[in-house]
């Protein structure tokens, strides 16, 4: 069986912790999973738009996938309606956010399956995601039927091969006390050039290294796990429904 439409918001207050790097890797993975993907980008900055663009001019974008700039949760809905009114098909639907998790986002929120924030360990993120974890607490009062508002996963980013002890103890604090995927995403320079240049299986495809294509190969699979957790958190929750 398909999975359908998943609308997966990535929000986290602390800015550099790896939302635009999650929304570019899971993006990649549904692309060569064959599914179709949507990416709202509200932040002003246009990063995934911006993106995009860059990737389009390379020739490492995908006709599977579109990004929108707006800032307008009316504009969201109407899409996501679109997308619904189509016959059944996968199609990963993913919210960029500037962070900033306030009130604003209300209504981007309600309209997904799944929250996702990034942190990255030992880079005092740990106190901006527990304050966007008050907030999705607070949200749950706020709406009309608490089971609504959809759960709240962390996925711990930039792992490097050798963490340092402060990394170490932050890392093992996560886990004890945030609700975290099993799997991390590592620190890899697979990520930075996606961000210079496109989708990461059109990269890879149109690489001549083999060293470079293992990396990027190795950073495609790893954003296809996670997307596999986060589809398992998802489907577990409809299940429950
Ligand atoms: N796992 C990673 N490996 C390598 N670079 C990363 C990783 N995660 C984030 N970065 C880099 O860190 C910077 C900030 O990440 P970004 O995804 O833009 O954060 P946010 O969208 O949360 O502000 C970017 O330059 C990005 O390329
Ligand atoms: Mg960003």
């Amino acid at each position: 069986m398909g999975k359908g439409v998943r609308v997966i918001s990535v929000i986290n207050r602390k800015g550099g912790c790896g939302k635009s790097t999650l929304v570019r890797g899971l993006a990649s993975a549904a692309v060569a999973r064959g599914e179709r993907v949507t990416v709202f980008d509200t932040d002003s900055s246009q990063g995934i738009y911006g993106w995009m663009k860059v990737a389009v001019r390379l020739g490492n974008w995908s006709d599977q996938a579109e990004v929108i700039h707006t800032y307008d949760p009316a504009e969201i809905t109407a899409r996501l309606d679109a997308i619904y009114a189509e016959p059944p098909h996968d199609h990963l639907v993913l919210i960029d956010t500037f962070g900033g998790a306030s009130e604003a986002l209300d209504d981007v929120v309600t309209q997904s399956h799944l929250i996702v924030a990034p942190i990255r360990p030992g880079r005092n993120d740990y106190t901006e995601t527990m304050e966007t974890l008050v907030w999705h607490e607070r949200l749950k009062g706020r709406v009309s039927d608490p089971g609504d508002v959809p759960e709240y996963r962390i996925v711990v980013n930039g792992i490097t091969p050798d963490p340092s002890a402060t990394e170490r103890e932050a890392i093992v604090h996560i886990l004890e006390t945030m609700p975290t995927i099993e799997e991390p995403i590592l620190e890899r320079k697979a990520y930075k050039q996606t961000d210079g240049e496109g989708l990461l299986g059109a990269i890879r495809d149109k690489t001549r290294k083999g060293i470079i294509q293992n990396h990027l190969t190795n950073a495609l699979e790893e954003m296809n796990a996670v997307l596999d957790l986060l589809d398992g958190a998802i489907a577990g929750r409809m299940e429950a429904v």
